[in-house]
């Protein structure tokens, strides 16, 4: 079921936690206008409050996730424009969401969009995706994030490749690269997505936020500090009901059932 306070988006109501959000803008393969960007940031302002929202499942079409920035959006925008950009409120909560985002991927994937998918903290593509950085065929470079998060995700040189030349790679690259974590038929990649949550949104979800916030604190850190960040995260979820539950249903041999205390 779909909610219509969305324009762009087909955000579904919440199922055994996981909610499925639609980037719909076909007619332009999800081309990331200021808009459709804010209508994101507001479905996860509302996903982020909603405690029946455990995961979010990002994805697009069969054709695309999304073919990058809106070009002819950005062809009216001049300095000034770009300096007071409002969409970098939007990147900035895309990032700061605190629940599990997995990406269902198919198709074009290209620069806005590709730095979009790469918020995501698992990315699951189809046979077909095609990733890339193609901003500077457009005489610019990436703007959120395509020239640092692809570089930490696939290494400096094929994310220099990729930066320098535009040319997309496909998803058995983006794989082997460590791009994406899995690789599906593209009729399956969404349902794949939805699996990978479900299994997410029965664990604790504050240990699920924890170790979110380790595994990014540590890509962004040096390992002392990220050692540090994660000792305390464990100590802190020393102190929770799911702790406790978790380890009595394992003596008990029985599924623990997590409360989110
Ligand atoms: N912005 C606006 N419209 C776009 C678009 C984009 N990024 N990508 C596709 N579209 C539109 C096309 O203009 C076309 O609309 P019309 O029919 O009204 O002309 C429609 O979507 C379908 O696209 P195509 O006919 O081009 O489809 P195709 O299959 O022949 O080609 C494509 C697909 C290779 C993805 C091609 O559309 C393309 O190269 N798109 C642009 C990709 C790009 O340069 N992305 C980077 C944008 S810059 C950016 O993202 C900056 C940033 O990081 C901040």
């Amino acid at each position: 079921m779909s909610n219509n306070a969305y324009e762009m988006l087909n955000v579904a109501e919440p199922v055994d936690g996981v909610q499925q959000i639609q980037l719909d803008r076909p007619e332009a393969l999800n081309a990331l206008t200021t808009a459709l960007l804010g209508e994101l940031s507001r479905a996860l302002d509302v996903a982020e409050a909603n405690s029946h929202v455990k995961v979010v499942v990002l994805t697009g079409s069969i054709r695309a996730f999304a073919a990058g920035a809106d070009v002819k959006e950005m062809a009216e925008r001049d300095l000034v424009g770009i300096v007071n950009d409002p969409r970098q409120q939007s990147w900035q909560r895309i990032t700061q969401f605190s629940k599990p985002i997995v990406a269902a991927i198919n198709g074009y994937c290209l620069g806005g969009g590709c730095e979009l998918a790469m918020h995501a903290d698992i990315l699951i593509a189809g046979t077909d995706a095609k990733f890339g950085q193609p901003e500077i065929n457009l005489g610019i470079i990436p703007g959120a994030g395509g020239t640092q998060r692809l570089v930490r995700a696939v290494g400096k040189s094929l994310g220099m490749q990729m930066v320098l030349t535009g040319q997309p790679i496909n998803a058995e690259q983006a794989k082997s690269a460590g791009l994406i974590s899995e690789i599906t038929q593209p009729e399956l990649t969404l349902p794949r997505a939805m699996e990978v949550a479900s299994q997410i949104a029965q664990k604790s979800a504050l240990a699920v936020r924890l170790a979110k916030e380790c595994v990014l604190k540590g890509m962004d850190t040096d390992l002392a500090t990220g050692l540090r960040f994660e000792r305390h995260a464990f100590t802190v979820l020393s102190g929770t009901k799911d702790r406790d539950e978790g380890i009595a249903a394992f003596l008990e041999k029985r599924k623990p059932t997590f409360t989110g205390q």
